[in-house]
């Protein structure tokens, strides 16, 4: 029989490219989402079914979960992710589910390691205590965060800001992270691993401008700012205090290079190579230009 796989964070970078990858599995997929108006266009994938979530009310994930066999476990990067994530695997022990891929973050079991990482290894250690077996997938920053969080000023005035100097990152395309999750989803051989995500490249942000610049044919430049100036920019844009001080201090991480490591995981899971930076910047191309 058929398993039901749902996601949740249907909508966002991951879940997204996790729900139209799985609709080209043998599974049942089922999206959940935080408005049915925005997974509009994942009705339409074959094998897919739609069912809104509001992960802070319990109430509303009882239809979610019926006869779902595993899950990919996606949360918004929010001050109360940790918590969102205990309701959904309470409900998931409640429901029988019988796996769980956890969409984590690399360094979550560094220690100390920093605010980010005690949040997700916080969530990790809920669903290893919570008797489901799991794997949990660690990715380094995304390349997507340049589409979702950079392209306006990019389009606007040809910049990007951030406090990260010259340290290099090993961004990973999300398409990639999907792909690894398909995978894990779908099969019986990474029951009780954690594996860490990386692109096949560390890149500065200057590296990234300058490669946007050649894809686009426009001057694109990163701009190296201040931690003050990054908080008052994030403070403007009324993110909590809690969340800005993660950002500067993994930032902080970027900058001092301590981001640059490489890992093969996402070919030896998948069999195939990870996006590098420019083939994103050529898909993704038309959100860099005005
Ligand atoms: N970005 C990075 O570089 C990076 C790196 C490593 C790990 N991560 C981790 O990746 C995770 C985020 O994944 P992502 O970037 O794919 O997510 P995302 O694009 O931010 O999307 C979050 C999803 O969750 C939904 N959502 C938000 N609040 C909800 C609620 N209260 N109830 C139900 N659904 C809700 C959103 O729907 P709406 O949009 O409709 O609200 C959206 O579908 C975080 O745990 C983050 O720490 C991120």
């Amino acid at each position: 029989m058929q398993e039901t796989i749902l996601v949740t964070g249907a909508t966002g970078s991951v879940g997204r490219e996790a729900i139209k990858q799985l609709s080209m599995q043998d599974v049942k997929v089922r999206a959940g989402v935080h408005s049915i108006i925005k997974g509009e266009n994942l009705k339409r994938l074959p094998g897919v079914d739609v069912v809104e979530m509001e992960f802070t009310n319990p109430d509303s994930l009882h239809a979610a979960f019926t006869h779902v066999d595993r899950v990919f476990l996606v949360t918004p990067f929010t001050e109360g992710e940790v918590e969102m994530a205990k309701i959904l695997i309470d409900e998931a022990k409640k429901r029988g589910v019988k796996y769980i891929v956890r969409l984590s973050a690399m360094g979550a079991d560094a220690e100390p390691g920093i605010q980010l990482g005690r949040w997700h290894r916080e969530v990790e250690a809920y669903i290893e205590k919570s008797g489901i077996p799991y794997t949990f997938l660690r990715p380094a920053g995304f390349m997507q965060n340049l589409v979702n969080y950079n392209a306006g000023s990019i389009v606007e005035e040809g910049k990007f800001y951030s406090p990260v100097g010259q340290g290099k990152v090993g961004f990973i395309d999300t398409r990639d992270i999907a792909a690894v999750a398909v995978e894990v989803l779908t099969s019986e051989r990474h029951e009780g691993l954690a594996y860490e995500l990386t692109g096949p490249e560390a890149l500065s942000h200057d590296e990234m401008a300058s490669i946007l610049s050649e894809v686009t044919g426009r001057q694109i430049t990163f701009v190296d700012v201040p931690e003050e100036a990054a908080r008052k920019a994030m403070a403007a844009q009324n993110m909590p205090d809690s969340i800005i001080n993660a950002m500067l201090e993994l930032y902080g991480i970027y900058k001092a290079g301590y981001s640059s490591r490489i890992t093969d995981m996402v070919a030896q899971v998948t069999g195939r190579a990870p996006h590098t930076f420019r083939q994103f910047a050529h898909d993704y191309r038309e959100c860099f230009i005005p």
